[in-house]
């Protein structure tokens, strides 16, 4: 440990008496890796706030000192959000954690934000209300690193993002102030809406200590299909038929024939033969209708050329339907040990195109790929599988065209994981150099010395 690092921890605990401030090493580990696969970037420190004075206090520290400071929540993002990759201090919110308030009354959650997703929806399900961001790491994912990144999932498609929830935030800004933005009511326009632009910066203006989240009520049925299909490309039209047809359901999820195959040996029940695509649709409401609508989802499917459609008849079996869908990362990852997930997504109309032109760059570099996600709202989990660190090379070079084609289709380069570290040096492909450029000064608005979350999002100058 050097005399400098040593000045820092010792510095830190004199500034946040008690509280927990961890030296680089064993105890760190876990604080310089998130999911993105990019590797470990360790911190000269670990904070583990205790309160919104401490986060107060590491920001006013980080100015005082020209330390870079990096939030950081559940550690399940997938862009390289929560890395330290200029070192500096890691601020960890994982142990401001309490659902402050459910209220029945304004259909209002007020959280903190090392709150488990998981477990804020299981207390507002307790009182009959529902929170829908569903991220598929709703297990062990925060509510901070939420809506820091704005998180999708596949409940998205009908009832929008992260964002779609947020009344109001409390916020610490980089030189330790802390502001209020937003309102507990559920409309509300005064001024800007900086409520909406903390949403999905990820980390880089401000630190989140606190929200005002919207509920609706828990609907009452929830219907569930697995439908198999010959080909993905069956499937992708079962989903325009789907919609064609008026529908809306609150999840669309489609699982390509590499995907398949990777699944099929693990999956709860048996896949009929001959099968190359599958779609998972759900849906829900308040009454009979939604019965009758899954029946109408899964005669669509079997109109579209579908083998076999399976419908849950009770919650254990609606379960075991979403397991096939849950477990598919780590089905992948066994098939070969390396992987690139991408999350482009696309409009849906060019959602076979999409499809066609991954499978077309699969075969041009050698690489097998696997297709899936929120198929329903365009939102398409590309992975390249690779074996080797030569094949590293050509999946980048193979992911740089995956993101041009989902660009050409009128998408964007990332549906729901945000930008972060790993699509960083796509951004310019995607937004014009002026956009960039207000961007920028929009963070330096916040953030003019450039000490909270540094590196992210923007290509490098
Ligand atoms: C999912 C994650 C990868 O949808 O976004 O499974
Ligand atoms: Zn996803």
């Amino acid at each position: 440990m050097s005399a400098n690092q040593f000045d820092l921890i010792a510095a830190l605990q004199r500034e946040l008496p008690g509280a927990q401030v961890i030296a680089p090493g064993e105890r760190a580990a876990a604080y310089e890796k998130d999911e993105s696969g990019l590797g470990r970037f360790p911190p000269q420190a670990v904070v583990i706030a205790r309160d919104v004075a401490d986060v107060q206090a590491v920001m006013r520290f980080s100015r005082a000192h020209r330390i870079p400071v990096v939030p950081r929540g559940g550690g399940s993002g997938k862009s390289g959000g929560a890395l330290a990759i200029a070192g500096g201090i890691v601020l960890s919110l994982e142990k401001l954690n309490r659902i402050l308030e459910v209220s029945r009354e304004d259909m209002v959650a007020v959280v903190e934000p090392g709150v488990v997703l998981e477990t804020l929806q299981a207390a507002v399900e307790a009182a009959q209300l529902f929170y829908p961001p569903d991220p598929n790491s709703q297990a062990w994912c925060t509510l901070g690193g939420n809506l820091a990144h704005n998180a999708g999932g596949p409940r998205a498609l009908k009832y929008g993002v992260t964002r779609d929830y947020v009344l109001g935030l409390d916020a610490v800004l980089p030189d330790g102030e802390l502001v209020h933005c937003g309102h507990r009511s559920w409309k509300g326009v005064a001024g800007y809406d900086l409520t909406q632009l903390l949403v999905g910066s990820e980390g880089t203006l401000a630190v989140i200590v606190r929200a005002t989240l919207k509920l609706l009520p828990l609907p009452r049925r929830v219907e569930t299909l697995l439908a198999f299909f010959p080909s993905e490309e069956q499937a992708a039209r079962a989903v325009q038929a789907i919609f064609g047809a008026g529908l809306l359901p609150r999840a669309c999820e489609l699982l390509d024939a590499a995907v398949m195959e990777a699944v099929s040996p693990r999956a709860p029940f048996k896949f009929p033969t001959g099968v190359g695509g599958a779609l998972l649709v759900e849906h829900d409401g308040h009454g009979d209708g939604v019965a009758d609508e899954l029946v109408r989802s899964g005669e669509l499917c079997t109109e579209a050329g579908a083998l076999e459609v399976l419908a849950a008849q009770d919650e254990t079996q609606r379960k075991r339907l979403w397991e096939t869908r849950r477990m598919i990362s780590t089905a992948l990852s066994a098939v070969r040990p390396h992987k690139i997930s991408e999350d482009v997504a696309v409009p849906r109309g060019k959602l076979v195109e999409m499809i066609r032109a991954v499978r077309e760059i699969g075969a041009r570099h050698g690489l097998p790929t696997a297709c899936y996600g929120h198929a329903g709202d365009g939102n398409l989990h590309v992975n390249l599988l690779f074996a080797s660190l030569a094949e590293r090379e050509t999946s980048h070079r193979a992911i740089d065209e995956v993101m041009e084609a989902a660009l050409r289709l009128g998408g964007t380069i990332t549906g729901e994981h945000g930008v972060g570290l790993a699509k960083k040096r796509y951004l310019s492909r995607e937004q014009s150099p002026a956009l960039i450029a207000l961007q920028r000064r929009v963070k330096a608005a916040f953030d003019p010395e450039e000490l909270l979350n540094p590196g992210k999002i923007f290509p490098d100058a």
